[in-house]
């Protein structure tokens, strides 16, 4: 995209509009810390999937234009009380802090681009199965922003490789590629065209806000600049600054959403298999579950629980009475969680498929034809979910399922994938009210089925929605939580969960988890006994196997497997309070549960890139062990006190220690002054009464921590029906539990306190319990 010089300037409420000889453009000021930097191409409004509402709150802002004779070079300033932007000339703008650090400047010359392939080499290259690399973008619209010397980069949504992904380049494009995915994947199932860049003096978010295919290159091509590159739509991107990395993904996830607070069992352990074929299978899997002792509050249904593949329908062969099942496993708290796909069978007489045809809710081809591609069912149609309407219907089908009994959909294949080939570019969408393509849609698929999934759960239960997806677009947090698609059961991607779920909290998304013992390939016993020590601390813990693969529920290798097994789920439900308060506060701060240690610890340069550890929340850091044969394990603690979880033995932080691993043990450890709620043992989330009394383990040093009591299942706890307690720890040993808001019925009427082996109890007199440790 060209602008030329810079013309004129003219301040229109939030929005600084410039004049260029080629083009308009815009700066809007959206708060204080979010600069928005607009040019229309398809539309002169943004047209946000991700953003919803008006998120411009006012900020004062001055504008000082520098053009005309005698000037120098054509300039517009535009600051905030924290940013400054500085517009030149085709529409370059340099962003600063207040204090006049840079943040981040356009490039100004060229990129310098390799030569691309000769048709000649490419069909060369393509003859020994070899991929050849697709356009990169970059003949639309281009951001280039200079690269000022350190920069880490983080986010991005669910790419693979490693945390920082300074030095590659990726590709936003939903895709479904069941291969084994490695760090030279440019996309996955999810597009979140979001990034955090750090350097030691500066530290701010880019988000770009297009749908189309895009490119980042974080420095593959030159370590003088990064850059993006899109198609087609917008030029539209935010500059979002914070004073750290953590207001920077608040700041973040204030445009886009946070994710609300889960129904308390959605973090209980979750057991599923493609496929579990029949009412008996399920019913013997909770059973074995029982009788092992792993607690588990879901078990998952896969595609063949439908009746050939046709969504919203059951199969009565394999099924007595489904209703009749889901009661029965309810009474010994197991939930069910169906997959629901996009794609609907072509099939005349099936009432989904009809309807949908008579109301006109599928895609179609630009002459109008219903288009049709394959998924399971074979000939199959697609919603067209980018209409308010069909959302609606989608919605509405959901009561299908809510009526016999299910408690969780699963929502898969809405990149969208397709058997026969992606579906070409023109296939007619839409974008809400204006027709659009599937060029401009396919990114968004996957986010507004999800939305049309948790509305209509949503209007049709009352109880917050539990949706998994494994499409998104930046914002999908809203609406559902993401596992990260399939995965194999290899020890690269027991490696990849660290790093991929750590970046998908910093691209706003924090419910979110892999399938553990991994999809496709099969789990050795080692394997499993790892992964599942790790994964006891991802938000969405769920072991999920392919058709075909060995079976991966903890009782199918040896004794001692499902001895390790057993207790690693038993410290995930032990942790639940904890890991609750931090969805809870999240809501509101947008953090992530599991958290690269660089977002709390930006200035230590050991952190940018380590991959083999993580906190959950800001206390907890656990360090599992991703390699075969390994029994010992090399930690990094950041500076500060820090306690061994089991031991309790103190240590001082700021340096690698090597730690005992052995196979039953993932390292973990608790900052000094960590109050952390904790329950007793359960076999799931409401088997025993928690109400009454609060436990909580202590570790010694000074700090405070919020702890919330609701009913862990409505949305009232949004009308004030919760109570939040903050527990107050000192130096001197001194415990303080104070109701500091109390608007849910049941009350705990005293705290019980674990710390560093010994027990100390109070009792709750008006809202208030003070314990001497
Ligand atoms: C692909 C999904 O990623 C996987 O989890 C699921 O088991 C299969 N589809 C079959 O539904």
């Amino acid at each position: 995209m060209e602008f030329g010089k810079l013309l004129s300037c003219k301040t229109e409420g939030n929005r600084v509009l410039l004049h260029f000889e080629k083009a308009d453009g815009r700066l809007e000021v959206i708060t204080d810390k979010i600069l928005n930097v607009f040019s229309g191409v398809v539309s002169q409004e943004h047209r946000s999937k991700a953003i919803e509402g008006e998120k411009a709150n006012g900020a004062s802002f001055t504008v000082t234009p520098a053009i005309g004779e005698g000037k120098g070079e054509a300039c517009v300033t535009i600051s905030t009380q924290s940013v400054t932007a500085k517009v030149f000339d085709e529409f370059k703008v340099d962003f600063y802090a207040a204090d006049g650090r840079v943040l981040c400047r356009d490039y100004r010359k060229e990129r310098r681009r390799a030569a691309g392939l000769s048709d000649e080499m490419k069909a060369l290259k393509a003859s020994e199965g070899h991929q050849v690399e697709e356009e990169d973008g970059s003949e639309g619209i281009q951001v280039i922003k200079r690269m000022e010397g350190d920069e880490s980069f983080y986010g991005l949504g669910d790419k693979t490789g490693f945390l920082d992904k300074r030095g590659y380049e990726y590709v936003m494009w939903n895709t479904d590629d069941p291969a084994p995915q490695m760090d030279n994947f440019k996309s996955l199932y999810k597009s979140i065209p979001f990034f955090i860049t750090l350097r030691k003096d500066a530290v701010f978010g880019l988000f770009f806000d297009n749908p189309y295919r895009s490119c980042f290159d974080m420095g593959k091509e030159s370590d003088d600049y990064y850059w993006y590159g899109v198609s087609d739509g917008n030029l539209d991107y935010y500059l979002i600054a914070g004073d750290n990395m953590a207001e920077v993904l608040g700041n973040y996830t204030y445009l886009t959403g946070t994710a609300p607070l889960p129904q308390k069992w959605t973090l209980g352990y979750q057991q599923s298999r493609w496929s579990y074929m029949t009412e008996e299978e399920i019913r013997s899997v909770a059973k074995k579950m029982r009788e092992c002792g792993i607690p588990c509050d879901a078990i998952h249904l896969d595609i063949d629980y439908m009746d050939g593949y046709r969504v919203f329908t059951w199969n009565k062969d394999r099924y007595d009475s489904p209703e009749k099942m889901m009661e029965d496993l309810a009474k010994d708290g197991f939930k069910i969680v169906t997959i629901i796909d996009p794609g609907v069978k072509l099939d005349e007489g099936y009432s989904v498929y009809d309807e949908g045809v008579e109301k006109g809710y599928f895609a179609t081809t630009p002459e109008g034809e219903i288009y049709v591609n394959a998924v399971w069912p074979g000939d199959a149609v697609y919603p067209d979910f980018g209409r308010p309407a069909v959302r609606e219907w989608w919605g509405k089908n959901q009561r299908f399922l809510l009526d016999k009994g299910v408690r969780g959909v699963w929502n898969d294949m809405n990149e969208p994938a397709s058997f026969r080939g992606e579906l070409p570019a023109n296939v007619v969408f839409t974008d809400e009210d204006e027709k659009a393509d599937h060029a401009r849609m396919h990114n968004l698929y996957g986010h507004n089925m999800a939305k049309a999934t948790y509305e209509g759960l949503k209007k049709q239960d009352g109880r917050r929605p539990f949706v998994i997806t494994r499409a998104c677009y930046a914002g999908t947090q809203k609406y559902s939580t993401a596992w990260t698609g399939d995965n194999h059961s290899i020890w690269a991607h027991l490696q990849m969960v660290i790093p991929q779920l750590c970046n998908l909290g910093m691209s706003g998304m924090p419910f979110v988890g892999t399938d553990v013992g991994g999809f496709g390939s099969d789990c050795t016993k080692e394997l499993m006994c790892r992964w599942v020590e790790a994964a006891a601390f991802s938000p969405l813990f769920r072991n999920h196997s392919a058709v075909g693969t060995r079976y991966q529920e903890p009782w199918q290798f040896d004794e001692e497997t499902l001895d390790i097994y057993r207790k690693a789920v038993k410290l995930r439900y032990r942790l639940i309070p904890y890991l609750y308060d931090l969805f809870f506060e999240g809501e509101t701060t947008g953090l992530p549960i599991m958290r690269p240690l660089v977002l709390h610890y930006e200035k230590d340069a050991t952190v940018r890139n380590l991959n083999g550890e993580f906190l959950v929340g800001e206390n907890l850091l656990a360090a599992p062990v991703v390699n075969p044969g390994e029994r010992v394990k090399t930690v990094y603690l950041p500076e500060g006190e820090w306690y061994d979880y089991r031991t309790k033995e103190k240590v001082e932080g700021g340096r690698f220690l090597v730690k005992d691993a052995p196979l039953d043990t993932c390292p973990l450890y608790v900052k000094a002054g960590t109050v952390l709620p904790v329950w007793p043992e359960m076999n799931y989330t409401d088997e025993k009464d928690t109400d009454s009394e609060l436990l909580l383990e202590v570790f010694p040093g000074s700090g405070s921590f919020d702890h919330y009591q609701d009913d862990g299942e409505t949305f009232a706890y949004r009308d004030g029906a919760f109570n939040r307690y903050r527990c107050e720890l000192t130096q001197d040993g001194r415990l303080t539990v104070t109701c500091v808001h109390g608007g849910y019925e049941k009350k705990y009427r005293k705290v019980r306190v674990l710390c560093l082996g010994k027990e100390a109890e109070g009792a709750f007199e008006e809202g208030k319990c003070e314990i001497r440790l």
